[in-house]
Protein backbone atom coordinates (compact mmCIF):
# COMPACT_ATOMS: atom_id res chain seq x y z
CA UNK A 1 0.00 0.00 0.00
CA UNK A 2 1.09 3.82 -0.69
CA UNK A 3 2.18 5.79 2.13
CA UNK A 4 -0.13 8.53 2.43
CA UNK A 5 2.41 10.82 2.13
CA UNK A 6 3.37 9.82 -1.17
CA UNK A 7 -0.27 10.38 -2.65
CA UNK A 8 0.05 14.00 -1.54
CA UNK A 9 0.33 16.34 -5.15
CA UNK A 10 2.56 18.57 -2.92
CA UNK A 11 3.52 21.82 -3.81
CA UNK A 12 5.34 24.47 -1.50
CA UNK A 13 6.36 27.96 -1.51
CA UNK A 14 9.44 29.25 -1.55
CA UNK A 15 9.12 30.20 2.13
CA UNK A 16 8.90 26.66 2.66
CA UNK A 17 5.18 26.61 3.98
CA UNK A 18 3.05 23.84 1.67
CA UNK A 19 0.25 24.94 -0.72
CA UNK A 20 -3.32 24.28 -0.32
CA UNK A 21 -4.48 22.53 -3.00
CA UNK A 22 -6.64 19.28 -2.09
CA UNK A 23 -8.82 20.95 0.55
CA UNK A 24 -11.45 18.44 2.46
CA UNK A 25 -14.16 20.08 4.46
CA UNK A 26 -15.87 18.04 7.17
CA UNK A 27 -17.78 17.65 10.10
CA UNK A 28 -20.86 17.04 12.30
CA UNK A 29 -24.13 16.53 10.59
CA UNK A 30 -25.41 19.95 9.78
CA UNK A 31 -22.63 21.98 10.78
CA UNK A 32 -22.46 24.13 7.91
CA UNK A 33 -19.83 21.98 5.79
CA UNK A 34 -22.01 22.47 2.07
CA UNK A 35 -22.33 25.98 3.15
CA UNK A 36 -19.17 26.63 3.55
CA UNK A 37 -17.88 24.30 0.31
CA UNK A 38 -20.38 26.63 -1.72
CA UNK A 39 -18.89 30.02 0.02
CA UNK A 40 -15.01 29.43 0.00
CA UNK A 41 -15.63 27.88 -3.72
CA UNK A 42 -16.79 31.42 -4.76
CA UNK A 43 -14.37 33.14 -2.85
CA UNK A 44 -11.48 31.26 -4.23
CA UNK A 45 -12.74 31.71 -8.07
CA UNK A 46 -13.41 35.66 -6.93
CA UNK A 47 -9.90 35.61 -6.17
CA UNK A 48 -8.34 34.25 -9.19
CA UNK A 49 -8.85 30.28 -8.94
CA UNK A 50 -9.84 28.01 -10.93
CA UNK A 51 -11.90 25.71 -8.43
CA UNK A 52 -13.28 22.04 -8.37
CA UNK A 53 -16.09 20.82 -6.12
CA UNK A 54 -16.30 17.56 -5.40
CA UNK A 55 -19.07 16.00 -4.04
CA UNK A 56 -18.39 13.38 -1.83
CA UNK A 57 -21.46 13.00 0.32
CA UNK A 58 -23.51 9.83 -0.73
CA UNK A 59 -26.60 10.98 1.54
CA UNK A 60 -27.56 14.63 0.77
CA UNK A 61 -27.95 15.80 -3.01
CA UNK A 62 -28.43 19.62 -2.19
CA UNK A 63 -24.55 20.88 -3.17
CA UNK A 64 -25.76 21.66 -6.44
CA UNK A 65 -27.99 24.07 -5.74
CA UNK A 66 -26.66 25.98 -3.21
CA UNK A 67 -23.80 26.50 -5.98
CA UNK A 68 -26.27 27.56 -8.29
CA UNK A 69 -26.36 24.90 -10.90
CA UNK A 70 -29.72 23.79 -12.20
CA UNK A 71 -28.88 20.27 -12.12
CA UNK A 72 -26.71 17.89 -10.49
CA UNK A 73 -24.12 16.17 -12.95
CA UNK A 74 -24.56 12.53 -13.20
CA UNK A 75 -22.30 10.84 -10.88
CA UNK A 76 -18.84 9.44 -11.30
CA UNK A 77 -19.68 5.62 -10.07
CA UNK A 78 -22.06 5.91 -13.21
CA UNK A 79 -19.11 6.77 -15.29
CA UNK A 80 -17.41 3.44 -13.98
CA UNK A 81 -20.52 1.16 -14.92
CA UNK A 82 -22.43 1.82 -12.07
CA UNK A 83 -22.62 0.99 -8.34
CA UNK A 84 -23.28 -2.69 -8.87
CA UNK A 85 -20.33 -3.19 -11.20
CA UNK A 86 -18.13 -1.11 -9.00
CA UNK A 87 -19.47 -3.77 -5.95
CA UNK A 88 -18.50 -7.07 -7.78
CA UNK A 89 -15.13 -5.71 -9.12
CA UNK A 90 -14.38 -5.26 -5.52
CA UNK A 91 -15.35 -8.69 -4.49
CA UNK A 92 -13.56 -10.27 -6.78
CA UNK A 93 -10.65 -8.11 -5.22
CA UNK A 94 -11.77 -9.09 -2.25
CA UNK A 95 -11.43 -12.63 -2.99
CA UNK A 96 -7.83 -12.26 -4.33
CA UNK A 97 -7.37 -11.00 -0.20
CA UNK A 98 -6.65 -7.44 -1.27
CA UNK A 99 -7.65 -4.75 1.56
CA UNK A 100 -10.27 -2.28 1.17
CA UNK A 101 -8.15 0.26 2.04
CA UNK A 102 -5.94 -0.42 -1.15
CA UNK A 103 -8.36 -1.22 -3.64
CA UNK A 104 -8.43 0.27 -6.97
CA UNK A 105 -11.24 0.36 -9.46
CA UNK A 106 -10.14 3.27 -11.71
CA UNK A 107 -8.13 2.27 -15.09
CA UNK A 108 -6.32 5.44 -15.47
CA UNK A 109 -3.05 6.40 -13.18
CA UNK A 110 -3.97 10.38 -13.62
CA UNK A 111 -7.39 12.01 -14.06
CA UNK A 112 -7.59 15.79 -15.22
CA UNK A 113 -11.10 18.03 -14.81
CA UNK A 114 -10.57 18.48 -18.89
CA UNK A 115 -10.78 14.39 -19.54
CA UNK A 116 -14.27 13.63 -17.54
CA UNK A 117 -16.90 13.33 -19.82
CA UNK A 118 -19.52 17.11 -19.73
CA UNK A 119 -22.22 14.88 -18.42
CA UNK A 120 -20.42 14.71 -15.49
CA UNK A 121 -18.91 17.72 -14.58
CA UNK A 122 -20.66 20.69 -14.83
CA UNK A 123 -19.38 24.29 -14.96
CA UNK A 124 -20.58 28.00 -14.00
CA UNK A 125 -18.97 31.32 -12.97
CA UNK A 126 -15.28 29.38 -13.11
CA UNK A 127 -16.70 26.71 -10.49
CA UNK A 128 -16.59 22.82 -11.42
CA UNK A 129 -18.96 20.45 -9.82
CA UNK A 130 -18.42 16.55 -9.90
CA UNK A 131 -20.40 14.16 -7.74
CA UNK A 132 -18.86 10.71 -6.64
CA UNK A 133 -22.31 8.90 -5.93
CA UNK A 134 -25.37 8.74 -4.09
CA UNK A 135 -27.59 6.19 -1.91
CA UNK A 136 -30.48 6.46 -3.82
CA UNK A 137 -32.85 3.39 -3.12
CA UNK A 138 -33.73 1.40 0.37
CA UNK A 139 -31.85 -1.57 0.35
CA UNK A 140 -29.40 -0.54 -2.60
CA UNK A 141 -26.66 -1.69 -0.04
CA UNK A 142 -23.66 -0.04 1.83
CA UNK A 143 -21.61 3.06 0.63
CA UNK A 144 -18.37 1.13 -0.08
CA UNK A 145 -18.04 1.40 -3.07
CA UNK A 146 -18.35 5.23 -3.17
CA UNK A 147 -15.83 5.26 -0.34
CA UNK A 148 -13.13 2.96 -2.70
CA UNK A 149 -14.04 5.64 -5.93
CA UNK A 150 -13.66 8.87 -3.58
CA UNK A 151 -10.59 7.84 -2.17
CA UNK A 152 -8.76 6.73 -5.76
CA UNK A 153 -10.42 9.98 -7.63
CA UNK A 154 -8.90 12.60 -4.85
CA UNK A 155 -5.26 10.89 -5.18
CA UNK A 156 -5.14 10.54 -9.04
CA UNK A 157 -6.89 13.82 -9.74
CA UNK A 158 -4.14 16.24 -11.02
CA UNK A 159 -4.89 19.93 -10.77
CA UNK A 160 -3.75 22.71 -13.05
CA UNK A 161 -1.32 25.19 -11.33
CA UNK A 162 -3.78 28.01 -9.82
CA UNK A 163 -6.74 24.74 -9.81
CA UNK A 164 -8.10 23.89 -5.73
CA UNK A 165 -10.24 21.10 -5.42
CA UNK A 166 -12.75 21.01 -2.51
CA UNK A 167 -14.74 18.07 -0.90
CA UNK A 168 -17.28 18.35 0.16
CA UNK A 169 -17.32 14.97 2.64
CA UNK A 170 -19.90 12.99 4.65
CA UNK A 171 -21.42 14.09 7.51
CA UNK A 172 -18.87 12.32 10.77
CA UNK A 173 -15.95 10.26 10.71
CA UNK A 174 -16.03 7.25 8.05
CA UNK A 175 -14.85 9.03 5.12
CA UNK A 176 -11.32 8.77 7.72
CA UNK A 177 -11.34 4.85 8.39
CA UNK A 178 -11.52 5.07 4.63
CA UNK A 179 -8.79 6.74 3.90
CA UNK A 180 -10.63 8.93 1.42
CA UNK A 181 -8.33 11.78 2.58
CA UNK A 182 -4.77 10.26 2.00
CA UNK A 183 -4.03 12.37 -0.39
CA UNK A 184 -5.71 15.50 0.72
CA UNK A 185 -3.75 17.85 2.29
CA UNK A 186 -5.79 20.50 4.07
CA UNK A 187 -9.06 19.73 6.21
CA UNK A 188 -11.11 22.29 7.26
CA UNK A 189 -13.18 20.90 10.51
CA UNK A 190 -16.28 23.57 10.55
CA UNK A 191 -17.52 23.27 14.52
CA UNK A 192 -21.15 24.62 15.12
CA UNK A 193 -22.45 25.36 18.85
CA UNK A 194 -23.16 22.34 19.88
CA UNK A 195 -21.27 19.79 22.45
CA UNK A 196 -21.09 16.70 19.84
CA UNK A 197 -19.76 19.17 17.00
CA UNK A 198 -16.47 20.05 19.59
CA UNK A 199 -16.16 16.84 20.60
CA UNK A 200 -16.06 15.31 16.88
CA UNK A 201 -13.82 17.65 15.85
CA UNK A 202 -11.42 16.74 18.47
CA UNK A 203 -11.52 13.33 17.05
CA UNK A 204 -11.18 14.75 13.26
CA UNK A 205 -7.96 16.57 14.33
CA UNK A 206 -6.65 13.47 15.57
CA UNK A 207 -7.54 11.27 12.83
CA UNK A 208 -6.31 14.25 10.39
CA UNK A 209 -3.18 14.57 12.07
CA UNK A 210 -3.06 10.61 12.10
CA UNK A 211 -2.90 10.36 7.88
CA UNK A 212 -0.31 13.01 7.99
CA UNK A 213 -2.31 15.64 7.00
CA UNK A 214 -0.32 18.92 8.29
CA UNK A 215 -3.05 21.87 7.88
CA UNK A 216 -6.03 21.43 9.43
CA UNK A 217 -8.18 24.75 10.45
CA UNK A 218 -11.11 24.82 12.62
CA UNK A 219 -13.66 27.16 11.89
CA UNK A 220 -16.74 28.12 14.10
CA UNK A 221 -19.98 28.56 12.14
CA UNK A 222 -23.53 29.79 12.97
CA UNK A 223 -22.14 32.24 15.77
CA UNK A 224 -24.56 34.22 17.40
CA UNK A 225 -22.57 36.48 19.36
CA UNK A 226 -18.42 37.16 20.29
CA UNK A 227 -19.59 35.76 24.01
CA UNK A 228 -20.59 32.19 21.93
CA UNK A 229 -17.14 32.57 20.11
CA UNK A 230 -14.86 33.20 23.16
CA UNK A 231 -16.72 29.98 24.65
CA UNK A 232 -16.14 28.00 22.17
CA UNK A 233 -13.09 28.71 21.44
CA UNK A 234 -12.64 28.22 25.40
CA UNK A 235 -13.99 24.49 24.80
CA UNK A 236 -11.68 24.40 21.84
CA UNK A 237 -8.73 25.42 23.70
CA UNK A 238 -9.78 22.85 26.82
CA UNK A 239 -9.11 19.94 23.78
CA UNK A 240 -5.89 22.06 22.62
CA UNK A 241 -7.37 22.81 19.12
CA UNK A 242 -7.04 26.69 17.95
CA UNK A 243 -9.61 28.10 16.26
CA UNK A 244 -8.75 29.61 13.06
CA UNK A 245 -11.71 31.86 11.94
CA UNK A 246 -15.50 32.35 12.80
CA UNK A 247 -18.64 32.78 10.52
CA UNK A 248 -21.74 34.06 12.29
CA UNK A 249 -25.36 33.32 11.72
CA UNK A 250 -26.49 34.72 8.78
CA UNK A 251 -30.54 34.61 8.03
CA UNK A 252 -29.72 34.94 3.98
CA UNK A 253 -27.86 31.79 4.46
CA UNK A 254 -30.51 29.97 6.55
CA UNK A 255 -33.54 31.18 4.37
CA UNK A 256 -31.79 30.37 0.83
CA UNK A 257 -31.04 26.50 2.15
CA UNK A 258 -34.66 26.40 3.49
CA UNK A 259 -35.85 27.57 0.12
CA UNK A 260 -33.49 25.40 -1.95
CA UNK A 261 -32.04 28.28 -3.31
CA UNK A 262 -28.38 29.26 -4.67
CA UNK A 263 -26.21 30.42 -0.79
CA UNK A 264 -24.11 33.63 -1.44
CA UNK A 265 -21.79 35.60 0.87
CA UNK A 266 -23.36 38.58 0.90
CA UNK A 267 -23.80 38.77 4.87
CA UNK A 268 -21.03 36.59 5.89
CA UNK A 269 -18.02 38.05 3.19
CA UNK A 270 -15.83 39.47 5.59
CA UNK A 271 -16.08 36.72 7.41
CA UNK A 272 -15.41 34.34 4.68
CA UNK A 273 -12.61 36.90 3.51
CA UNK A 274 -10.60 36.38 6.48
CA UNK A 275 -10.77 32.76 6.44
CA UNK A 276 -9.96 32.65 2.89
CA UNK A 277 -6.82 34.94 3.42
CA UNK A 278 -5.61 32.00 6.32
CA UNK A 279 -5.87 29.26 3.82
CA UNK A 280 -4.46 30.85 1.11
CA UNK A 281 -1.27 32.74 3.19
N1 LIG B 1 -23.57 30.65 8.83
C1 LIG B 1 -24.82 30.18 8.80
N2 LIG B 1 -25.87 30.98 9.13
C2 LIG B 1 -27.14 30.50 9.12
N3 LIG B 1 -27.48 29.26 8.81
C3 LIG B 1 -26.48 28.41 8.47
C4 LIG B 1 -25.11 28.83 8.44
N4 LIG B 1 -24.36 27.76 8.05
C5 LIG B 1 -25.21 26.75 7.84
N5 LIG B 1 -26.49 27.13 8.11
C6 LIG B 1 -27.71 26.32 8.03
O1 LIG B 1 -27.47 25.07 8.65
C7 LIG B 1 -28.11 24.03 7.93
C8 LIG B 1 -27.09 22.97 7.55
O2 LIG B 1 -26.15 23.54 6.65
P1 LIG B 1 -25.37 22.62 5.62
O3 LIG B 1 -26.34 21.86 4.77
O4 LIG B 1 -24.37 23.46 4.96
O5 LIG B 1 -24.69 21.62 6.63
P2 LIG B 1 -23.92 20.26 6.33
O6 LIG B 1 -22.88 20.13 7.37
O7 LIG B 1 -23.48 20.22 4.93
O8 LIG B 1 -25.07 19.20 6.55
P3 LIG B 1 -25.02 17.63 6.16
O9 LIG B 1 -24.18 16.97 7.20
O10 LIG B 1 -26.46 17.24 6.28
O11 LIG B 1 -24.46 17.52 4.79
C9 LIG B 1 -28.79 24.68 6.73
O12 LIG B 1 -30.13 24.91 7.04
C10 LIG B 1 -28.07 26.01 6.60
O13 LIG B 1 -28.87 27.02 6.09
MG1 LIG C 1 -23.86 18.85 3.37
Amino acid sequence: MRCAQEDRDEIWYNTGVKKMRKLAVCGKGGSGKSTLVTLLARGMRHKGYAVLVVDSDESNSGLYRMLGFDAAPSSLIDLIGGKKAVKQKMASKFSAAESEASMTVLEQDEIRVAEIPPEYTFSRDGIALVSVGKILQSLEGCACPMGVLSREFLRKLRLRDNEIMIVDMEAGVEHFGRGVETSIDSVLIVVEPSFDSLELAQKMNSLAAGIGINNAWVILNKITSEELASRLEAELGKRNIAVSGCIHYDAEIYEACLEGRPVYDRGAAEDIGKVLDILLE
